[in-house]
Formats: structure tokens, C-alpha cells, sequence
């Protein structure tokens, strides 16, 4: 039986796009839903278009967690993948999800995680620290920002040339590799 995924997105949603694209021809498991936070998030619109159901809370709904709840038990979703997300998933959620909500993080943590560590300005810290490498963490998640179990991680080299976008393109190809499968991997255990 296919598993029901879904994917909470507050941004561009490329990675969104490709998890989505990879399980059109997978056996295990299925994208069924997209939630955001923003209305007007660009990852909306890519799933419309690639015929996924989606829908925006407000900050509100996202913090007591029950209208998303409610989302995600009527479209039968078993496992949750967060993709460019940048609100705390709620208690309840958790509860409902033990082990089977996950997230990736464009850089090798520890390092340069946290609270407001996200996109862009997690590769400007990578930079201004002149670190010589950089990479994916995928992991579970749990009621700290990037705390929680590590699943997986891949590195790649920083030049001392990169700018933050050069960077994020060299992480952002890691993440369009590794995350749809090891997604697929988790789906099975
Ligand atoms: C990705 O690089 C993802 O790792 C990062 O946001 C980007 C979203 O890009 N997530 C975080 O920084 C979470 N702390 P996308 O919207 O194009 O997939």
C-alpha cells in the first residue's frame, strides 16, 4: 500500500516540486497533500499545478495545530516532510507523528542550525566562518529547531570564491538528490 505524504512548505518550493515529481513513479508512497503558512508561497502554485491538493493556515491554526490535524487525518497522510518550513510544527502534530515528520536543513549540523537559521542566511554564516565545507542534514524533528535525530548528511566543498547563492546551488543539488530517497527509505521501515 502506497504511503500518503505530506509536505509542509513556506517558500519556493523547489524541493517541494521535486519530492513531488520523484513519487509520480514511486511504489511506496504518494505526496496527497501541501500545507504552507503563506498564501501567496510560490510551493502553492507548484502544487497546483502538478495536481496536489494544498491549502494555507494562518499563524494561529499553525500554532494550535488542530485545523492541520484535521487537514491531514481526512487526506489519510502517514508520514509529513517539511521542505523550506519555517514555523514550529506544533505539539499535537508531534504527538500524532512520533518519528514520521521530518526535515532537511541546508547545512552539516550542528553547525549553523537554530532558530532563524534558514535559507540564504545559514550559507552567509557558512561563509562569514570560512568554513571549507558544507552540506545536508536530513532529520527528525522534534519540539527544538534542528535538534532532532540526524538521518542523513552529505557534504560538499565551500570555495573561497562562493557568494551565498553559488552555494546555495551546490547544497540545493544535494538536496534534489538525497531527499526524495531517503524519504522513500523511511517510508519502508
Ligand atoms: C532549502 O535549502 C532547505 O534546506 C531550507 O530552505 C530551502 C528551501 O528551498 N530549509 C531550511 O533552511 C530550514 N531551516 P525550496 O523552497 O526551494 O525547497
Amino acid at each position: 500500500m502506497k504511503k500518503n505524504i505530506a509536505i509542509f512548505a513556506s517558500g519556493t518550493g523547489t524541493n517541494a516540486e521535486n519530492i513531488i515529481r520523484y513519487f509520480h513513479d514511486s511504489e511506496s508512497g504518494v505526496v496527497s497533500l501541501l500545507l504552507s503558512n503563506k498564501v501567496d508561497a510560490p510551493a502553492l502554485e507548484r502544487a497546483r499545478r502538478l495536481g496536489v491538493p494544498c491549502a494555507a493556515f494562518g499563524k494561529e491554526e499553525w500554532a494550535s495545530g488542530e485545523a492541520v490535524l484535521s487537514a491531514l487525518r481526512e487526506a489519510k497522510v502517514d508520514f509529513i516532510v517539511l521542505a523550506g518550513f519555517l514555523l514550529r510544527v506544533p505539539e499535537p502534530l508531534l504527538r500524532a507523528y512520533p518519528g514520521r515528520i521530518v526535515n532537511i536543513h541546508p547545512s552539516l549540523l550542528p553547525k549553523f542550525g537554530g532558530k532563524g537559521m534558514y535559507g540564504g542566511r545559514v550559507h552567509e554564516a557558512v561563509l562569514a566562518a570560512g568554513e571549507r565545507e558544507s552540506g545536508i542534514t536530513i532529520h527528525y524533528i522534534n519540539e527544538r529547531y534542528d535538534e532532532g535525530g540526524v538521518i542523513f548528511q552529505a557534504s560538499c566543498p565551500v570555495s573561497p570564491d562562493d557568494t551565498p547563492e553559488t552555494l546555495a546551488r551546490r547544497v540545493h543539488e544535494l538536496e534534489y538528490r538525497y531527499y526524495p530517497e531517503v524519504i522513500e527509505k523511511l517510508l519502508s521501515e
